[in-house]
């Protein structure tokens, strides 16, 4: 497979600064010659460029939404043009509103070509927030509800089609934090949530088993990563730390178990934040956990 690397610096979406410098720190952790290491062709495509954070509080319920429009938007075309171009792209942010733009171009791309779409989103949070339920107006709190079709025109209407995914192809993992409003809005959209209680009480087995059920052929897997899915005693570089996630073991696991479905064909690393990382530690182990995720394996364990 051959991969397209592209860097979307900006933070805009976050109430916290510094995501807009996690393109870089992910290169400078190694990322090309992680993915290269396993027989993957790498292209680097650089950054993106947006408009800068103004740091403006928000207004009716969103902070910087002409920013996230013209960024998601950026994000969008780039991912598209990656997948037209039957590259695998691999999006690294920024904050997890990129996702829109990402997963609006991947869910254009499967009606394009006739596949199904399923989206793993692994994150501490829901992001299912709209601007009234929201508490922060932080648009990294609202991408899986903006692409299930509950937000602004703009931003739900990235592609040709309104709303571009259905709730039902998405599985989110590691959940931990899901706000007062949000909690009510996930259990009325029907989403499926597989919250650290379930990982406690089933293991992360079964629950990747659970989560990868019913995928086929035909199936376009998109893995949206947010950083914080995982414990901050092992990833403290993010804006918005949640204790009690997915330990090393856990996460290995769950990257493993996805890369031998074979069936992963897009990437969001969103969420590090190097200014709050430590020697970035945090980029090295998300590179660390990516290479699991693109078959990285102790043994020989399958034909390839
Ligand atoms: N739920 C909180 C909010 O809406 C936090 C969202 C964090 N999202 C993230 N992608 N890190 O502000
Ligand atoms: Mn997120
Ligand atoms: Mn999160
Ligand atoms: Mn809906």
């Amino acid at each position: 497979r051959q991969i397209a690397l592209i860097g979307a610096p900006t933070d805009i979406g976050a109430g916290t600064r510094g995501a807009s410098m996690g393109p870089e720190a992910l290169r400078v952790a190694g990322l090309r010659t992680a993915l290269e290491s396993h027989g993957l062709a790498v292209e680097d495509r650089g950054n993106l460029s947006g408009p800068t954070n103004p740091g403006l509080p928000p207004v009716y319920g969103y902070r910087h939404l002409e920013e996230a429009i013209a960024w998601n938007r950026a994000v969008h075309d780039a991912i598209s043009l990656a997948l037209a171009d039957g590259r695998l792209p691999i999006m690294l942010g920024g904050d997890h509103s990129l996702a829109i733009g990402s997963i609006s171009a991947v869910a254009r791309h499967c009606r394009r070509v006739g596949k199904k779409l399923r989206v793993l989103w692994l994150d501490a949070h829901a992001d299912f927030n709209t601007s009234v339920i929201t508490p922060s107006g932080n648009i990294h709190g609202m991408p899986v509800a903006c692409l299930c079709g509950h937000g602004p025109d703009p931003l739900t209407g990235m592609s040709d089609c309104r709303p571009a995914i259905d709730a039902a192809w998405v599985r989110q993992i590691g959940i931990r934090s899901v706000d007062q409003g949000e909690k009510r809005f996930v259990h009325e959209a029907g989403l499926e949530v597989f919250d650290m209680r379930f990982i406690d009480e089933n293991g992360m087995r079964h629950t990747m088993e659970q989560a990868l059920l019913g995928l086929d052929p035909d199936t376009h897997l998109h893995v949206s990563f947010d950083v914080d899915f995982l414990d901050p005693e092992i990833a403290p570089g993010v804006g918005t730390l949640v204790p009690g996630g997915p330990t090393y073991r856990e996460a290995q696991l769950c990257m493993e178990m996805i890369a031998d479905t074979g069936l992963l064909a897009s990437l969001d690393v969103v969420e590090l934040n190097p200014a709050l990382d430590v020697r970035n530690k945090t980029a090295m182990l998300a590179v660390d956990l990516i290479e699991s995720l693109f078959g990285k394996s102790t043994l020989m364990r399958r034909e390839a």
